[in-house]
């Protein structure tokens, strides 16, 4: 497993040059790796695939570890990389346009990849418990009309809920019409240090 001193960038736009999300990611990954010269940065773009959960998975992962046959451990290799990444992360920056109300399939089913019982969260005699510890996330939502925040808003609360379940509790909720990318600059560095409050860490 790597030391904890990554920015985990995920992005999941089906678009490119024109998204808006994976455009405020990168300002934020790049504003991260700027104050910390130990950071370095991994760059999982969702669009290059992410599995879907399948029987022989779900049968993998409630095996124990140890009991495990090489296939278990293969089917779930995929899986446990992108746990791994996680576990690298420091800063967790995830770019999450807003489709149909809610997060892109892509990034769904990248949730289900990470969320593993026993490695990413446990269950205890007093309810589950979160093994992600020590990560800072910030999730850019990107919309068309819908109001980040409004009771359309079907990513935020979705979003907080299931990181906060494996255990990534700051989790700030950056609407990305917040920052003006046609902006110069200067005036977009000011826009993010306000939305991401970056100012400890500069
Ligand atoms: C398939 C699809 C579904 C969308 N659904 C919504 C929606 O439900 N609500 C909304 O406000 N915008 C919706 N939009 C608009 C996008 O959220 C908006 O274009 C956003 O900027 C996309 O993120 P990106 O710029 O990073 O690609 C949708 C766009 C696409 C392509």
């Amino acid at each position: 497993m790597k030391s904890k001193n990554s920015v985990l960038k995920v992005n999941s736009s089906s678009r490119f040059a024109d998204s808006i999300s994976r455009q405020v990611t990168q300002l934020i990954s790049d504003r991260l790796l700027s104050v910390d010269a130990d950071l370095t940065l991994i760059d999982r773009d969702l669009t290059t695939g992410v599995n879907f959960i399948t029987e022989d998975w779900i049968g993998a992962n409630f095996t124990d570890v140890s009991e495990r046959s090489a296939e278990q451990t293969a089917v779930l290799a995929d899986s446990t990389e992108l746990v791994d990444e996680l576990f690298a992360a420091q800063y967790l920056v995830i770019g999450a346009p807003m489709y149909n109300f809610s997060i892109p399939a892509l990034l769904k089913a990248w949730f289900d990849q990470i969320a593993r019982a026993k490695l990413t969260f446990e269950y205890t005699d007093t309810g589950p418990r979160g093994l992600v510890e020590g990560v800072k996330a910030y999730v850019v939502i990107a919309s068309g009309g819908v109001t980040v925040g409004s009771e359309y808003d079907f990513s935020s609360k979705y979003v907080q809920q299931v990181l906060g379940f494996i255990g990534i509790s700051d989790v700030t909720i950056i609407d990305a019409s917040k920052i003006d990318l046609a902006a110069g600059d200067a005036v977009i560095q000011q826009q993010l240090s306000a939305v991401i409050g970056l100012e400890k860490a500069a």
